[in-house]
């Protein structure tokens, strides 16, 4: 848990500017990530809670082009993940910050992947902040209520 500022940061600021490099990756391979989730799970970790700026963007595409990070944290060590990044919008959290607006998308692809298990939980950042009412829509199949992202919902956050 951590607490969330305001507005976004300095360094959130810095993410969304132009020297962004995001092919970084918490591992290389998929034997490197199970080696240091090993670790974790030893020390008795629950669930793990996977963010990525996609959802739907496949950690290790040259071995699975679907497959994403908390899918592959499941697969390697049996333990319940938490799949994030941008649940129901076109953009990520970087586009966010940096201004741009994110637009309202169907559901349908994360329902495809929770159905067939590659992950056991979602979490959703922006929707919230954007709408408190955003789960409640999406229960009660009133999506077309729900509106797209608009930056300024950073300033709802206190
Ligand atoms: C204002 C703000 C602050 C955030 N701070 C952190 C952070 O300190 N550490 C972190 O790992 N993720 C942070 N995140 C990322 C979120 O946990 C989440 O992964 C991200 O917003 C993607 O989810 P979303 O697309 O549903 O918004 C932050 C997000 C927002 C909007």
């Amino acid at each position: 848990m951590w607490l969330m500022p305001s507005t976004p940061s300095r360094a959130q600021r810095r993410m969304a500017s132009g020297s962004k490099d995001f092919s970084a990756r918490l591992a290389e391979t998929p034997k490197a990530l199970e080696q240091w989730l090993a670790v974790l799970v030893e020390a008795g970790a629950d669930a793990f809670h996977l963010s990525q700026p996609k959802f739907w963007q496949p950690a290790f595409p040259e071995i699975d082009g679907e497959l994403n990070l908390a899918g592959w944290a499941k697969k390697l060590t049996g333990v319940t993940a938490i799949t994030v990044g941008a649940v129901g919008l076109s953009g990520d959290v970087y586009e966010s910050f940096g201004g741009k607006i994110a637009q309202r998308t169907p559901l349908d692809e994360l329902l495809k992947r929770l159905e067939r298990d590659e992950f056991d939980l979602v979490a959703v950042g922006r929707p919230l902040l954007q709408d408190p009412a955003w789960l409640e829509k999406v229960r009660q199949n009133r999506v077309e209520q729900i509106a797209d992202f608009t930056p300024t919902a950073f300033a709802t956050m206190s």
